[in-house]
């Protein structure tokens, strides 16, 4: 069976499906890898070292000859729909924002599994993807944060003076979060950092942090995730915040909702209570912000309430992938560890039965299998009837 690994497509994505190591896993599935010649180069793996590794590099993929495609970033409507039928594409999904490429693949009978539906529990660890680009993620944000602040992170007692610590603050602890945290403490800065999730306390303590307790209701759901506030709840998170993010020279915002647009955690007045030279990095600028004004991609001067100087207020686009190395490493072994659930002695054996492999597969005989993208699709489609229906009376 032909498992495909093209070289990303999407502007500025440099990881890849597959690493040399992941190669030899694949092929010792008894797999035949191909990999489009240049796949791998923006990540650290050049032709030659995944040839080595038993892969036989093309210049394109021919995805009609596909059994197998892994990818990184959601694929287009285009491929999905070039893909032979019953064959199985493994990568990033986004379905709620990739509706035509669902539909596509739905239509074209493709299995598709979207690593971001994996389900979290303990023996799918080792494929969840979510949590391993996370973790890179929160690594990324600090280290933008530490090289725009015209400050040190740690307390230096010199002979010509004595330089306090930087004080980052941290506004959600999930995964990144708290590597987050983990990564400014490392650097010396005194951290601390506020969830709504009740248990996030322990774990900020246990990466060095200190955690801020506010007198707000906590809001945990199913599954350990965040539920969303009630409005009245998060204009009251947002004013007991303020003077902690005022006291902050670094601020660093995580949080996230599922199935959610990013919350509002800071407006812009919040930020121009921080003093001059402040750094604010928006880990959630590309899912609706956690900032008010951040734009991924984008550093924007925020002027302080007194006009004596400005606050840097980073949108961060794609920190994984300004990683790709480490970030590829984690990611295709996600990969090959999901798909090492599905192939049986080089051939594919898909087990529905199994939780990993029901709970991950968005598309399958031309079914959209995750219910909450499939009421999506048909809202849109039931909207686009009426829009029809409307423009023809
Ligand atoms: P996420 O990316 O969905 O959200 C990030 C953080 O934002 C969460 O900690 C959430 O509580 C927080 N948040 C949401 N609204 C907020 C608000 N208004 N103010 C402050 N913080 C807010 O979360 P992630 O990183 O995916 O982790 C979510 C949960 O899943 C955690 O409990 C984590 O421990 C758990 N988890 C379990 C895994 C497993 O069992 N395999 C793997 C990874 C995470």
């Amino acid at each position: 069976m032909k498992l495909g690994i093209p070289r990303e497509r999407r502007e500025g994505e440099r990881r890849v499906a597959a690493t040399p190591d992941t190669v030899r896993q694949l092929t010792g599935m008894g797999l035949d890898v191909l990999l489009e010649t240049g796949a791998g180069t923006a990540a650290g793996h050049s032709d030659h070292d995944y040839r080595q590794a038993g892969a036989e590099i093309v210049a394109e993929l021919d995805h009609g000859a596909l059994d197998i495609l892994a990818h990184v970033r959601p694929l287009d409507p285009d491929t999905a729909a070039a893909l032979k039928r019953e064959a199985v594409a493994v990568g990033l999904g986004s379905p709620s924002s990739e509706l035509p490429t669902v539909q596509a693949l739905a239509d074209n009978g493709v299995t598709s599994f979207a690593l971001e539906l994996v389900p979290r529990i303990s023996r799918a660890q080792s494929m969840d993807a979510l949590t391993s680009q996370a973790l890179v993620a929160g690594y990324r944000c600090v280290l933008e944060a530490a090289i725009r602040l015209p400050r040190f992170f740690p307390l230096y007692m010199t002979a010509a003076g004595t330089i306090p610590p930087a004080r980052v603050l941290v506004l959600g602890a999930g995964v990144a979060g708290l590597q987050a945290i983990g990564t400014a403490k490392r650097l010396g800065a005194r951290v601390f950092a506020n969830d709504i999730r009740p248990a996030s306390a322990d774990e900020v303590a246990s990466m060095g942090g200190t955690f801020i307790r506010l007198d707000l209701e906590t809001a945990e759901a199913a599954g350990g995730y965040a539920r969303q506030l009630s409005s009245d709840a998060g204009t009251r998170q947002r004013q007991l915040l303020a003077p902690h993010v005022a006291q902050s020279d670094v601020l660093i915002t995580t949080a996230a909702v599922p199935g959610r647009p990013a919350p509002l955690l800071v407006t812009r007045e919040m930020v121009q209570g921080m003093r001059p030279g402040s750094v604010v990095v928006d880990l959630a600028a590309e899912s609706g912000g956690n900032v008010e004004g951040s734009v991924p991609g984008q550093d924007i001067p925020i002027p302080t309430a007194d006009g004596s100087g400005q606050i840097t207020l980073v949108g961060l686009k794609d920190p994984a992938s300004a990683m790709a190395s480490d970030a590829s490493r984690l990611y295709a072994k996600n990969v090959a560890n999901l798909l090492a659930l599905m192939v049986r002695d080089g051939a594919l054996a898909l087990d529905f039965d199994d939780e990993v492999v029901a709970g991950a597969c968005l598309t399958h005989g031309g079914v959209v299998r995750h219910q909450p993208t499939a009421a999506l699709l048909a809202a849109r489609t039931g909207a686009a009837a009426t829009a029809r229906q409307d423009g023809a009376l």
